[in-house]
Parts: C-alpha cells; structure tokens; sequence
C-alpha cells in the first residue's frame, strides 16, 4: 500500500496544481485530464491532416477531386505534433506529473490487472504488427504489366480528332493576314514578356520567327501577293511558338526542355515521363489520343495503365483547349516527331504515310 499511499499525494498535487492554474476540476462540460486531452489533440491533428487539408484544398481549388496530403509529408506533420504535444507536456513539471497519472495508475493495477494485462500485450502487438506488415515482402506487387497506352477508357470519337489549329479556317487565316498587313498581330498573354524583348526591332512584329513559311510570308505580304495557303503556314507558326512558351510553363519541369523525359522534377517521380524523342512513343499515337491524355493526365487512366501511379497532372481544368493543342504542336515538334495518322481517316483522304 506503500505505492498507493504515493498516488494519493501525487493526486494533491494535481488538485494543488490545477486549483493554482484556476482549474477546480469542477468547471461544466467534459474534464479530460491532461494524459487524455493530449491523445484527442494528437487525434485531431491527424484528422486534419487526413482528411480537413484534402477537403480544404478542394473548396480553394474548384477541382472535382480532393488533393490529399502525401505520405511522408503526413508523416513529418505528425512527428512534429508529437514533438510539439511532447514540449507541451514537459514544459513544467507539473503538467508532466499530470500527464504520467493514468500511465502509473495503470501500472499499478489501480484500473484493474486485467486491463493492465489487455494494455500491456496490446502494445506490442500493436507495433509487432506494424513493423512485421512494413517489412514482410510483397509477393503480390505487381501483378499486371503496365499498358502504357491502354484503349479500354479512351472515348472512340477522340480517335479521328484533328488539331485544329494545323488547319485553320478561312476566316481565321483571313483575319491573320489582315492583322498581319496591319502589324497588329495578336500573341496569347503568356508570350507578353517575349513579345516585349522583340518589339520594335522589325518593321512587322512577326519578323521575329525566323523561319521559312513566315518569312516568306511577310515577304510576300510587302510584295502585295498574298497567298492564303503561305499565310497558313505561317499562322501556324505562330501558334507554334505560343505552344512553346505554354510547354515551357506548364510541362517543362517534368518532360524536359527537348521532351527527353528529364525535366528537374523527372527524377522524383517512380513512374518517370518517358522519352518522347524515342522512336515508340508519341509517334505511335493518333493526337486526339495525345490530346486525351494531356487533358484527364494520370487520374484519367483505366487500372491497366496504373499499377504505378503516373504524376501526369489533369491538365482540362487548368489549360483551355485551344491552349492544350498548342501545346501538343510544340511537343510533337521539339521531339521532332509526327503523330499517327488515323488509318481510315488518312487512307479516305489519300494521304498515307
Ligand atoms: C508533374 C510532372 C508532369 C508534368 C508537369 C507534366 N507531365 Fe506529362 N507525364 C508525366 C508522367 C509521369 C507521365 C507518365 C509517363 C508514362 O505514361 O509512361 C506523363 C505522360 C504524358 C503523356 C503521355 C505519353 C504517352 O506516350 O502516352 C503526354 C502526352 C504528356 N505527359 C504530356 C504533357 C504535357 C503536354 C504537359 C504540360 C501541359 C505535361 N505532360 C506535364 C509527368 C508530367
């Protein structure tokens, strides 16, 4: 009865101790205790990083998909909670001493031996399980060969698809060429900053792309022999140019200044973006495939492409259409490749490759 007899003080203290911090122990509501308080709270911060920071981030961002907290980031959250709850608990000696209450009740039996037998195996059993499941090899991983591009969930009707700004419209060229005659040509915002450096330095602002079609187009613009098929090709350029800085913004990081796959971020990622320069990969699929993609990214693939996640982000909700194709134009050609023709579309038209 010796032990019981130094509880009983330790209990006066705790009153003595709650009683000075204005704490009857008396108040209405719910009285916790310092031991279990600091179980909720550790408790609370997990809830919140488990699921508050994810909804949050759906609210601030629109999307139709809650962004969870990755892994080891939730990990570093709750090893700074614990230190946190630790300083809070050790800040004096007196709240530590409060804390450590039901520990030594239990430890001396005082709720009971059963339940201290049922707590005390449970522990380790607890851990035991959590080191044995992180350990213990994985046979079952993983069982399919990944498809890297899988047909089951790509919509038909995107097959036949065609960039439309490879071929624009009539009205669209003519509109360009009297933009051009006027030097009022208009570039995307994003290409401000380029435009800005060029400005002023040629008597028609797009004289700055120094390519065939569009100078033989402003050539013929001075000329006075206006030639819709030229300008075409050179309104295809400009878009060219614009899908460039896009990919330099948006899709550079990953994929690389030359598509190579070994952007700065290429390296973080298990599933890394493959070499579009390399024979077999972009070349292989029609665009509307590419476009289908670029748009739904990762999350928008059927379980046969996904036994490791790819990082592709979805690119629909943050990228207008009309944006994302000039895009694929940029990608297609600073890999130098071409995309695959529709067979039947391309067989129809004449124009096999
Ligand atoms: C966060 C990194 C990241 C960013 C940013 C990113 N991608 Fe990707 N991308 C990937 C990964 C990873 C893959 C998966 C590679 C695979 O499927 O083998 C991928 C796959 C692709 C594919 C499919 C290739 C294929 O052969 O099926 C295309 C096309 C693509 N990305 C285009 C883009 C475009 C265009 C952008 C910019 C708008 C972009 N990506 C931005 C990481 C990224």
């Amino acid at each position: 009865m010796k032990d019981r007899f130094k509880l009983e003080q330790l209990w006066s203290w705790v009153l003595k101790v709650r009683s000075a911090a204005g704490d009857t122990g008396k108040k209405g509501g719910l009285q916790l205790g310092r031991f279990w308080s600091t179980v909720v709270a550790f408790l609370v911060i997990y809830l919140i990083v488990k699921w508050v920071i994810p909804l949050v981030s759906r609210w601030l961002t629109g999307l139709p998909f809650p962004l969870p907290v990755p892994g080891t980031l939730a990990l570093f959250y709750m090893i700074l909670a614990v230190a946190a709850l630790y300083v809070y608990i050790s800040f004096s000696e007196e709240r530590l001493e409060e804390f450590l209450v039901p520990i030594r009740r239990l430890l001396l039996g005082l709720y009971g031996a059963r339940t201290r037998t049922v707590v005390l195996a449970v522990i380790p059993l607890f851990i035991g399980w959590q080191v044995y499941s992180a350990t213990v090899p994985k046979i079952s991983s993983p069982t399919s060969l990944r498809i890297q591009h899988p047909s089951s969930n790509f919509p038909k009707d995107m097959e036949a698809l065609k960039n439309p700004l490879m071929n624009p419209g009539d009205a669209e060229v003519d509109k360009f060429i009297e933009e051009a005659k006027a030097n009022s040509v208009q570039f995307i915002p994003e290409a401000a900053e380029e435009i800005e450096k060029v400005k002023g330095k040629y008597d028609n602002i797009l004289g700055f792309i120094p390519t065939e079609p569009v100078q033989t187009f402003l050539k013929d613009l001075k000329a006075g022999n206006i030639n819709r098929e030229k300008a075409k090709q050179a309104l295809r350029e400009k878009y060219l140019f614009e899908g460039r800085i896009l990919y330099a913004m948006n899709c550079r990081a990953c994929h690389g200044d030359s598509t190579a796959g070994d952007g700065p971020m290429a390296d973080g990622f298990r599933l890394r973006p493959i070499n579009f320069t390399e024979n077999g990969t972009i070349e292989t699929i029609v665009e509307g495939y590419t476009f289908w993609r670029v748009s739904n990214g990762g999350r928008g693939l059927p379980p046969e492409a996904t036994p490791w996640d790819s990082a592709m982000p979805v690119w629909k909700a943050d990228i207008p259409d009309e944006y994302r194709w000039r895009i694929i134009m940029a990608e297609y050609e600073l890999a130098q490749k071409t995309p695959r023709q529709p067979e039947k579309l391309a067989e129809a038209e004449g124009k096999k490759e």
